[in-house]
């Protein structure tokens, strides 16, 4: 089966060798995105196992589409929806992209919904409800160059939602992208780890659970096993072998966070007891200034504040220099990874990348930043 996995913006090669480690074939990456080929063991796996992607789309047709009464006729023949959607079954319709005759997404997504009702009526003489926030068949339409692909989205919602995070610090970081941000920096899980300003410690238990090899998809509902092909059996050989890859704890190193709000760092403590990581993780309540780093080298990893959302650049100066000085004093022959979204503020670090990766946190154009420490 043709697939297609919503990747951020940056992560797109480092997300295609996570399909391709899980088993997908004829990977090949795209803007946000990478293209597929999976069986449903595979595609199952992913939804599991993968850490990268926010969404993973299963192709179920594709039919040429330049005005909205080929789209309508389109979508009614394009799957046997006598199989597929029953009225007793929910749905919702997410379009993407645009094609002559079909420029806004929201007028899409009301076309392909009549023509799924119009449908349904003449089948059954009634209709399914829209449920945009926990529907049974979440449908995917990409319009573009004259064509139009439906696909269905195994998740429903998005996958970057691991169900340990109920708890948000000032900013987080997607669970997905922290995933990815810890991919880059190619940390094997055998040094010890610390974010000197951890937040919700998004990056420390993305990291922890990726080196651990824990299934990120292992506690939460899937709309896939609502589909009308759904295979129990295979779901639950998938779910046993994703359970049965998790290492031991002990092969963990030292995990530590600083956190200068004592608030965030409760809800820290809490989202690493929620991810069942709190013999593994110590978040430290107050500034990484005058803090003991444990025995290294190590990695840093940081998410600091850079104005957009939290913080004022004349505060936030003194704060990178400050960062800078902590490193320079205390983690000689570290690496630091340092995720900016300012390049005035990195200045103030008094260091030189040796790195810049451009990827985008919530459409802010970002870089992370590798610096070797000396
Ligand atoms: C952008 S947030 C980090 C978000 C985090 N990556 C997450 O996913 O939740 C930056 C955090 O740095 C913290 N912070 C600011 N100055 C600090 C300092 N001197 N020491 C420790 N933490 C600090 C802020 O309170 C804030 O929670």
């Amino acid at each position: 089966m043709p697939g297609v996995a919503v990747l951020p913006q940056g992560l797109e090669e480092a997300g295609s060798s996570e399909l391709e480690r899980l088993g997908a074939g004829s990977v090949r990456p795209l803007r946000r995105a990478a293209a597929f080929e999976a069986d449903m063991a595979c595609l199952y796996r992913l939804h599991l196992q993968a850490r990268l992607p926010f969404r993973l789309l299963r192709e179920m047709g594709r039919f040429p589409c330049c005005s909205r009464d080929e789209l309508y006729d389109g979508i009614q023949h394009c799957l046997d929806w006598e199989r597929w959607l029953h009225p007793s079954q929910t749905f919702r319709v997410d379009v993407t992209g645009i094609t002559p005759g079909l420029n806004h997404s929201h007028y899409s997504a009301l076309q392909v919904k009549n023509a799924l009702v119009d449908r349904q009526r003449d089948i059954w003489g009634k209709r399914s409800s829209i449920d945009l926030d926990a529907p049974d068949l979440a449908l995917h339409l990409h319009l573009a160059r004259g064509e139009a692909v439906l696909s269905l989205d195994g998740s429903g919602g998005s996958l970057h939602r691991r169900g340990y995070r109920a708890a948000m610090g000032a900013a987080p970081l997607k669970e997905n992208l922290a995933a990815g941000l810890i991919q880059l920096t190619g940390w094997d899980g055998r040094e010890p780890l610390v974010d000197p300003c951890c937040g919700s410690a998004t990056l420390l238990i993305e990291a922890a659970t990726a080196a651990l090899e824990m299934a990120p998809g292992l506690n939460r509902p899937f709309a896939l096993e609502g589909w009308a092909d759904f295979n129990p059996d295979l779901w639950q050989r998938e779910k046993t072998q994703a359970r049965g890859r998790k290492r031991p704890d002990a092969e963990l190193p030292a995990l530590l966070g600083f956190e200068q709000d004592p608030d965030i760092a409760d809800q820290a403590r809490d989202n690493v007891r929620a991810a069942g990581l709190q013999e593994l993780i110590e978040i430290r309540s107050g500034s990484f200034e005058g803090q003991q780093l444990p025995p290294g080298p190590g990695v840093l990893v940081c998410n600091p504040p850079y104005g957009q959302r939290i913080g004022h650049e004349a505060d936030l100066e003194q704060l990178y220099g400050a960062l800078g000085r902590f490193v320079r004093s205390q983690a000689s022959g570290w690496q630091l990874w340092l995720l900016s979204g300012n390049a005035n503020l990195t200045g103030a670090l008094r260091m030189k990348a040796s790195r810049r990766m451009p990827v985008s946190n919530g459409g802010i154009d970002c870089r992370w930043l590798q610096y070797a420490i000396r």
